[in-house]
């Protein structure tokens, strides 16, 4: 099963991309997390999306795009993959389609989380990880069980990310609705978006994607 997770920034494609992962056994592949692994490890790409990243821009279609290309070929993408935070332009979109014509492989759905402005400021602004695993939580709506120590590893560092302030943020919500959105009627038109409630709670959000892998394939 092909997955795209399409939303604003804080929709939730990462927490739900997580969920997904292990309901499914497919493998989420975020262009954000491989952009800041380039930008930690100090590459090429890394040097040139750092500063385009923190100002809350988007990152060449170019670069994105054969990063995307190299990792679906990779053997953990082969049983399905979720694209989280990728296509972001109609011009990815494209190139997503003849990318997966030329390896043979079919988009299956593509899942649009619907939530407003206001409410994702607050989302992303409470956001942290877990330092060694990378699991997500919320100051407000997801901390750990036990306070200072992540649930799926036991470690006791976290952090924070650095386009994760209210200024960058607003910039990210502009680059959506400017750039992202059109993909709303992209995938529409070719009868692949299915919507759900974003706002809603994690478990409920996690329901609603349930209900829509498991009419894939039904209405064909
Ligand atoms: P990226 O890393 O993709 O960030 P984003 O799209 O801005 O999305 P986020 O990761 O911020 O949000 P999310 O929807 O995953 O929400 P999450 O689940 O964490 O991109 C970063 C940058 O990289 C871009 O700005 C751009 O520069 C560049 N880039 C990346 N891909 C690119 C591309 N294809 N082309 C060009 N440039 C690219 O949830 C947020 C918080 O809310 C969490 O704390 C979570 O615990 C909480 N939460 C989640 N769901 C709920 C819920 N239902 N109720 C309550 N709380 C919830």
């Amino acid at each position: 099963m092909n997955l795209i997770l399409l939303g604003p920034p804080g929709a939730g494609k990462g927490t739900q991309a997580k969920l997904i992962e292990d309901s499914r056994k497919i493998v989420q592949l975020s262009t954000g997390d491989m952009l800041r692994a380039a930008v930690a490890a100090g590459s090429d790409i890394g040097q040139k999306a750092k500063a385009v990243m923190e100002r809350g821009e988007l990152v060449s279609d170019g670069i994105v795009i054969d990063i995307i290309s190299e990792r679906i070929d990779e053997p953990d993408s082969q049983a399905g993959f979720i694209l989280d935070g990728f296509p972001r332009t109609v011009a990815q979109a494209e190139a997503l389609d003849t990318l997966l014509a030329e390896k043979g492989k079919v988009l299956d759905a593509v899942i649009e989380m619907r939530a407003d402005d206001d409410k994702l400021v607050e989302r992303i602004t409470g956001r942290f990880t877990c330092g060694n695993c990378g699991e997500g939580y919320h100051d407000v709506y997801k901390r750990p069980a036990r306070e200072g120590i992540c649930d799926k590893c036991g470690a006791t560092e976290f952090k924070r990310r650095a386009d994760d302030n209210a200024e960058t943020v607003r910039s990210r919500l502009e680059a959506y609705h400017a750039q992202t959105k059109p993909l709303i009627t992209y995938y529409g038109d070719r009868g692949k978006l299915s919507s759900v409630d974003g706002l809603a709670s994690i478990d409920d959000v996690e329901k609603q994607i349930e209900e829509v892998l498991n009419g894939i394939g039904s209405n064909e």
